[in-house]
């Protein structure tokens, strides 16, 4: 369906073409400032540089057009060239009716029939999650989100990093500890037990010993290593606990994922691609694009007007090993011929920007995707602390996720010490509150950009956070549940009385615009900043309306269905950022 501000913009057009000026000219824009209008066109100001004329002359002209429409309250136009709008209420409510019949918003779905992998989560197997995956995990499952509404074939793929030296320090470390495990035995023919030597617990113990005992120990370090390598030939012992590690890692990340509402639709890791490397660089051989560099191979990917240096993208060490860039470039290999995506969209740390720079380019000198595939990665800031440094905890040690996801549930279990629910219901709810503030903290922020982990701020009822919009939502929704037991029904959005009411219908005509943009930019963060500014524009609304009092059945029926309609956003929203709302709170 198409927007208010594309219709808009098409009277707009039309008042520009009768003055015989490019239509092109007739764009509408939010008014920056609501005191003075609700829509704005700059068009004026171009079309006049472009014809010589005096801007304010062409903007009277089609503000007087304009006037005489009757989907405009007012147009003016404003010193130097500006043409200001307000939309008349009637046509308001009218596309308001219609728009509420439509199912998600209005929106086109330009994802219909192809399919997206979003990479994100992307934790390391047998190292415990910690807040540094956080901000993938949060944004990702939002984007992955978006793009399922868009219409995609949204394919989350957690692809964890299973296949580094961590594997190798675990395995050393499991057999000081546990010698006589057939897994060690070069001699053993049987098959080797179904149940795991260890459970997450020792785990979460083993690595960071060895881990630490590796940077003491040069022959520990040697072992482990060694390990690794004998890993990633096949050896059938080492591959075996590998899948033990694996496995009971898996169920713990997926545990700790569930309680922040993420779920992937693929457990792949980097392990399951490596088979596909061997003959991905005879590929790349016969090509002719890989190169020696100091006995590494590697692939060069800089331009001749590149802005900075892109360094060659390293796909074999000299010793043999591959390489992070060699795994991720054949998990392309590899989702190419599984998905044939139509998007590959990956979120990681900022840091990583290079690297995926360099994957995108030789991906595309390989040739691994049709040109028409659009490979891009999301890099993010970091979570700070209050001090301005990577968020620690506060013996300064790396705080694990779970443990901050309960912190912040818990604190906000303490600002409900008056609300008057059953203690089990309290829980669960502050469960559900906690979550919202954890995410709405970090999706408020732009994404590319660090902030800083507030728990004080986040967890407030009050101001731009997650709770007081739940609060928003469970407020209309307990309105709308006394509507009902009063017997009122729904009847068309009337034409607003007053400014307020204007403004929040207007706003609502707003969200499946919101949603694109926040899509087209991968951007979260618009959808909560439309969240908040309805949120105040329903309170606003609701401090000078009493639907309950009203007499007048029409209005009263009207403003039902507007609040329907907050909810049913509101609803929609949270879960494109990921978090429920509770029953009460
Ligand atoms: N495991 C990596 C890390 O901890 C993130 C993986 C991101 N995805 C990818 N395809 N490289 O930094």
């Amino acid at each position: 369906m198409t927007s208010l501000q594309s219709i808009i913009s098409d009277h707009l057009a039309g008042a520009f073409r009768a003055l015989e000026l490019d239509p092109g000219y007739g764009r509408a824009n939010l008014s920056n400032r609501p005191d003075l209008c609700e829509y704005q066109c700059n068009g004026a100001l171009a079309a006049a540089k472009a014809a010589k004329r005096n801007p304010m002359e062409i903007a009277e002209a089609v503000a007087e057009k304009l006037a005489a429409d009757p989907l405009f309250e007012k147009a003016e136009a404003v010193k130097p060239g500006f043409i200001n709008l307000n939309i008349s209420p009637g046509a308001l409510a009218a596309h308001l009716n219609e728009l509420a019949r439509e199912t998600a918003f209005g929106v086109d779905k330009p994802g219909v029939g192809k399919t997206a992998v979003i990479d994100y989560g992307g934790a390391n197997v047998a190292k415990p999650l910690h807040v540094g995956h956080l901000r993938s995990a949060i944004i990702g499952e939002s984007i992955k989100r978006l793009y399922a509404f868009m219409g995609y074939e949204a394919i989350g793929d957690v692809h964890l990093g299973d296949w580094g030296l961590q594997m190798g320090l675990v395995i050393e470390a499991v057999k000081d500890e546990q010698p006589d495990l057939p897994y060690f035995d070069p001699a053993y023919q049987g098959d080797y037990p179904a149940e795991p030597p260890f459970g997450i617990a020792d785990l979460e113990r083993i690595y960071p010993a060895a881990s630490a005992r590796a940077k003491e120990d040069a022959a520990f370090s040697e072992r482990a290593h060694l390990a690794t390598l004998k890993l990633q030939q096949g050896n059938p012992g080492y591959r075996a606990l590998f899948n033990h590690i694996l496995a009971v890692s898996r169920a713990d990340l997926k545990k700790n994922y569930d309680g922040l509402n993420v779920h992937f639709e693929l457990w792949k890791g980097e392990s399951d691609v490596q088979e596909l490397i061997p003959g991905m660089l005879a590929d790349f051989d016969e090509q002719g694009i890989i190169e020696e560099s100091e006995g590494a191979r590697v692939i060069y990917v800089a331009k001749a007007d590149d802005a900075k240096e892109i360094p060659p993208c390293l796909v074999q060490k000299s010793d043999g090993a591959y390489l992070y860039a060699t795994t991720d470039l054949a998990t392309i290999v590899e989702r190419e011929a599984l998905y044939h995506p139509a998007e590959i969209f990956y979120i990681t740390d900022k840091r990583q920007s290079m690297h995926f720079e360099q994957v995108f380019r030789a991906a595309r000198r390989a040739g691994l995707v049709p040109e028409s595939c659009v490979l891009s990665h999301l890099g993010y800031g970091t979570m700070n602390g209050k001090d301005g440094k990577p968020f620690k905890t506060r013996d300064g040690g790396v705080l694990r996720l779970e443990y901050l996801l309960k912190e912040v549930q818990e604190a906000v279990y303490e600002r409900m010490a008056d609300t008057e629910l059953p203690e089990e219901e309290k829980r669960q709810t502050a469960g559900i509150i906690g979550l919202a503030a954890l995410k709405y903290g970090d999706l408020s922020n732009q994404a590319t950009k660090d902030y800083v982990f507030d728990l004080e701020r986040f967890t407030s009822f009050e101001g731009n956070t997650g709770p007081y919009l739940l609060y928003t939502a469970v407020r209309i929704r307990s309105i709308l549940r006394k509507c009902r037991e009063a017997g009122l029904s729904l009847g068309p959005i009337q034409p607003a009385a007053g400014p307020g009411e204007k403004a929040l219908q207007l706003q609502l005509t707003r969200g499946g615009q919101t949603i694109e943009e926040a899509f087209r930019e991968k951007a979260p963060h618009k959808l909560c900043q439309y969240l908040y500014e309805l949120a105040g524009l329903f309170s606003a609304f609701y401090r000078d309306n009493h639907i309950l009092k009203e007499t007048d059945k029409d209005r009263q029926q009207g403003w039902i269905s507007l609040l329907e309609e907050a909810e049913k956003t509101l609803v929609s929203f949270c879960d494109l950022l990921g978090f429920g709302i509770p029953e009460r709170m």
